[in-house]
């Protein structure tokens, strides 16, 4: 077992290799070119490094069934960097689409990101799909946008339903990062849920990501004496701001969405998080076979580390896109041709990227890892969300709260 996973990974390596040297080539080689962007550095630096290792693990599957091929041509993936910027997300993708001649972006995981990227490959026709965008505006885009998760307007009411009907809470403070899309969405959302189930907000508190002083929202919120803060916004200011929470007496529980999910997060908040909750897209304790499988393969790659939702939603991205690419090779073993040499915006290129963007729009049971992906008429899926709670310094799954 062990030795057979090696050896097969070393192949992948060389063969990762092989097909590095070859892209370098000024007149381009035959070959299939899938762009990626995400924050690989920066302060949710862990979101754009998840991606990765989803994408690569979906490519250690293509290396495995078809030697990395799709209609015999060489599938090769140019991950960038936009340093958790909006402003760098949209000229990485300018750079994916005009220069590298992408057939399909994997991105991003951050809304405000995606909402930035997005509208370059809508005009480019070349299709996108966000692993874990959940703001709504992503997929209105257009018709080449896609995500492979639950939308705000779900998962705000996951937990303002949690907060009233499993914790019986009345009234909540809320606490947005007012730089973030999703934080400003995810806080309309669970509002809106959260009233209409009777309770009510007390207080409502902003901050920018980034900052690191939080001891003023956190006293006003105090004063207003909420039994939970909702705290819809990303793991490395939730961390913090749990710790200063405790340090200022606040000891009521914090409820976040799925910004909260990173390895780095209980790192960040410690002690501070214990007994908070969390809406997320999978809990690794679920017993499906599927995600079982995955989180082995997972493990085998990545030091014996279990993967977050990120991981396997960008796994899930990565497969459903070759999955598309592999049906139009075989519907039509021409599709690819030539496309090497074809200019970024030519009509060959876009005749092939809206046949992908087609077989991607009709996903229908798709047996993903994060759960069955079927694409509505959004270019959303519709999943149920689980809530977890951390617990002696561990994410425990709760509960599962369908759409
Ligand atoms: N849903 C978040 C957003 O739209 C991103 C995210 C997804 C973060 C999953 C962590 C895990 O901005």
């Amino acid at each position: 077992m062990r030795s057979g996973n090696g050896v097969r990974l070393a192949l992948a390596a060389a063969f990762t290799v092989t097909l590095g040297i070859a892209g370098c080539g000024g007149n381009s080689p035959e070959e299939l070119v899938v762009g990626e962007y995400g924050s690989l550095t920066g302060g949710d630096a862990d979101f754009g490094l998840s991606t990765k290792r989803g994408v690569e693990l979906a490519m250690d599957d293509l290396t495995a069934r078809s030697q990395g091929k799709i209609g015999g041509l060489p599938v090769r993936i140019v991950a960038e960097d936009d340093q958790g910027k909006p402003e760098e997300a949209a000229t990485v993708v300018q750079k994916l689409v005009n220069q590298d001649r992408v057939l399909a972006v994997i991105g991003e995981v951050a809304s405000s990101r995606s909402i930035a990227g997005g509208p370059i490959c809508q005009a480019a026709g070349v299709p996108m799909i966000s692993p874990s965008s959940t703001n709504p505006k992503v997929t209105l885009i257009g018709d080449y946008i896609f995500r492979m998760c639950f939308i705000d307007p779900f998962q705000g009411t996951v937990m303002a339903k949690f907060a009233a009907q499993n914790l019986k809470l009345k009234q909540v403070a809320i606490l947005k990062d007012v730089k973030n899309e999703y934080s400003i969405g995810l806080t309309e959302f669970f509002t809106k849920a959260f009233t209409g189930l009777g309770g009510t907000i007390v207080g409502e508190q902003a901050y920018s990501s980034g900052d690191q002083d939080f001891r003023a929202q956190l006293t006003a919120i105090k004063a207003k004496h909420p039994e939970a803060i909702y705290l819809p916004g990303y793991y490395t200011e939730a961390g913090l701001i749990a710790r200063q929470a405790r340090e200022l007496g606040i000891k009521v529980p914090i409820l976040g969405g799925d910004g909260w999910e990173s390895d780095q997060l209980i790192g960040i908040g410690g002690d501070a998080l214990e007994g908070c909750y969390y809406s997320n897209h999978f809990a690794v304790d679920n017993p499906d076979p599927r995600l079982q499988g995955f989180l082995k393969k997972h493990r085998a790659k990545y030091d014996n580390q279990d993967p977050n939702a990120i991981v396997g939603l960008a796994y899930d991205a990565a497969n459903v896109l070759f999955g598309a690419m592999e049906t139009l090779s075989k519907q039509d073993p021409e599709a690819f041709k030539g496309l090497s040499s074809s200019k970024a915006g030519s009509e060959a290129r876009k005749a092939a990227t809206k046949k992908i963007r087609d077989l991607i729009a009709a996903t229908k049971d798709y047996a993903g890892v994060t759960g069955v992906i079927t694409l509505d008429e959004n270019r959303n899926a519709t999943k149920p969300a689980m809530v977890l709670e951390i617990k002696g310094g561990k994410k425990v799954y709760n509960t599962t709260i369908n759409p």
